[in-house]
């Protein structure tokens, strides 16, 4: 990895879960951290005093989320990392989900990450340099009963991510999409149905992933990362 990508990490969803190992474990490579989420608590939580900045903001609010991009930009110049992890899911029936819930999920899961990446980009295009670390879904890819919302905001991430790659082609921005299934975060909480904790993936090793990927080659781009629950899906 060169100097330069020693720069600021930006960390959508940053205060929990898969974000949160993802950030701090940039944080120990070096990286200031910028931080966003809605509850700025779990932010600084993660942050704990080190370099950085927490830019509470809901990553659905485009204006936000420019506020945000620009405060990043003013600090440090341009991102070199961009992990845009917030997200949520829901599982019920596709007739029993309301077209609000059905939104809500868009908005956040695709349309959020759309955001951030336009908001950011800009700057590191202008830059020819960062790296890009989308997180998908093995739902990104396979249908699952009670999952249609979701599914659905993944697969058009998905989308969004196949066409930002070709964009991306001899600009010097990198990316690795990643593609965990069932995990170990928060995001299960408030999920209907039993779910076994011990058999998902930790979050850290999603975080371990990121950074296999940075610690490729310069010459190798690793482009796609899948992991799972090693005993299979949930
Ligand atoms: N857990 C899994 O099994 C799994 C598997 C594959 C992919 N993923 C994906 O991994 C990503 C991270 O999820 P996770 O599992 O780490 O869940 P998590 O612990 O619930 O984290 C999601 C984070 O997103 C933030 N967030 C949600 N809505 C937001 C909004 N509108 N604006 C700003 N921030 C928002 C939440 O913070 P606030 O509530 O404070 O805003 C929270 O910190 C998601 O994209 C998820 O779809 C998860």
């Amino acid at each position: 990895m060169t100097n330069e990508m020693r720069g600021v990490a930006v960390v959508s969803g940053g205060g929990s879960g898969i974000g949160r190992e993802i950030a701090r474990a940039l944080a120990r490579r070096g990286h200031p951290l910028a931080l966003l989420g809605r509850r700025q608590g779990p932010l600084e939580e993660t942050l704990a005093g080190g370099e950085g900045l927490v830019l509470p903001c809901d990553v659905r609010d485009a204006e936000a989320v420019a506020t945000a991009a620009r405060q990043v930009e003013r600090r440090w110049g341009a991102a070199s990392l961009v992990v845009p992890a917030a997200g949520l899911a829901a599982i019920s029936p596709l007739e029993e989900t309301s077209p609000e819930r059905f939104r809500e999920l868009l908005d956040t899961n695709l349309t959020g990450v759309f955001l951030l990446l336009r908001a950011l980009l800009p700057a590191m295009r202008r830059q020819g340099s960062g790296w890009i670390f989308p997180i998908l879904s093995t739902a990104a890819q396979r249908g699952f009963p009670g999952w249609s919302a979701y599914c659905a905001s993944k697969w058009g991430l998905a989308g969004l991510v196949a066409a930002l790659r070709e964009e991306l082609r001899g600009s010097g921005v990198r990316l690795t999409a990643l593609y965990p299934g069932a995990t170990a975060s928060p995001l299960w909480d408030d999920l209907p149905g039993e779910w076994n904790r011990a058999l998902m993936v930790p979050p850290r090793e999603v975080a371990r992933a990121v950074v296999h990927a940075l610690d490729a080659d310069p010459t190798t781009l690793v482009e796609e990362i899948h992991l799972g629950p090693a005993g299979g899906a949930l």
